[in-house]
């Protein structure tokens, strides 16, 4: 079905090639590139941070998906819109003003996504329908990549696309996206999938890894 978006998720590249990585899943057919950072505080692990979303921003044709797992989330906003974020996405769970930080996103210039882990329910986020371009519906715990999907999740993705209606906001699906899972989150309505592992399978540029095979699979 390819009115569906694939964002391949960066931290399954090679992290000694990231600019590369990122012309080459474009090339091979990416939508969007998804990029995860991670502060160690909001989530058990620690990627990268603004400069490195501004050294691959030339590298990148599209849409650069910026996936905030980071607490507080307010005082960097401005530093990955500045590094040429098309969306940043932040984490309901990441502190008590999740409004005031979507407001934040959107007068920094960028679209404004917000994040679900697997323990939030979908009424987390119905007053925020009209401060959202993107609902990032987590179906793994945040922090690493090649996690088992979280099946319990396509309910809410349901929930999220009835909740939605007709306004223009993505449900992208983030965590344990493969061939066989993609098919259950579309069905339930949602449009975007990230794909870390499934897409980079431990693979890198020096290595002639059949991105675009990967993708088209999903
Ligand atoms: C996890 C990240 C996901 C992850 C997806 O905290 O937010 O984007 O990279 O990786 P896979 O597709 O391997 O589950
Ligand atoms: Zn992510």
């Amino acid at each position: 079905d390819r009115s569906i978006k694939i964002a391949p998720s960066i931290l399954s590249a090679d992290f000694a090639n990231f600019g590369a990585e990122c012309e080459a899943i474009e090339a091979q057919g990416a939508d969007w590139v998804h990029v995860d950072v991670m502060d160690g505080h909001f989530v058990p692990n620690i990627t990268f941070g603004p400069a490195t979303c501004a050294a691959i921003r030339p590298h990148i044709k599209g849409v650069m998906d910026v996936h905030l797992m980071i607490a507080p989330v307010d005082p960097y906003i401005e530093g990955f819109a500045k590094a040429g974020a098309d969306i940043i996405t932040a984490h309901v769970e990441a502190g008590p003003h999740i409004h005031r930080t979507l407001q934040a996103i959107r007068g920094a210039g960028a679209k404004a996504g917000v994040a679900l882990n697997p323990g939030t329910p979908a009424t987390a986020i119905d007053t925020l329908l009209d401060m959202v371009d993107l609902v990032c519906v987590m179906t793994v715990n945040p922090g690493f990549g090649g996690q088992k999907f979280i099946h319990s999740q396509v309910d809410k993705v349901r929930d999220l696309r009835a909740m939605i209606g007709d306004r223009p906001i993505h449900i992208e699906i983030d965590g344990g996206v493969d061939p066989t899972t993609a098919p259950l989150v579309a069905a339930a309505g949602a449009d975007v999938l990230v794909a870390g592992s499934a897409v980079f399978r431990g693979g890198s540029v020096t290595d002639p890894t059949p991105y675009g095979e990967n993708i088209r699979a999903i």
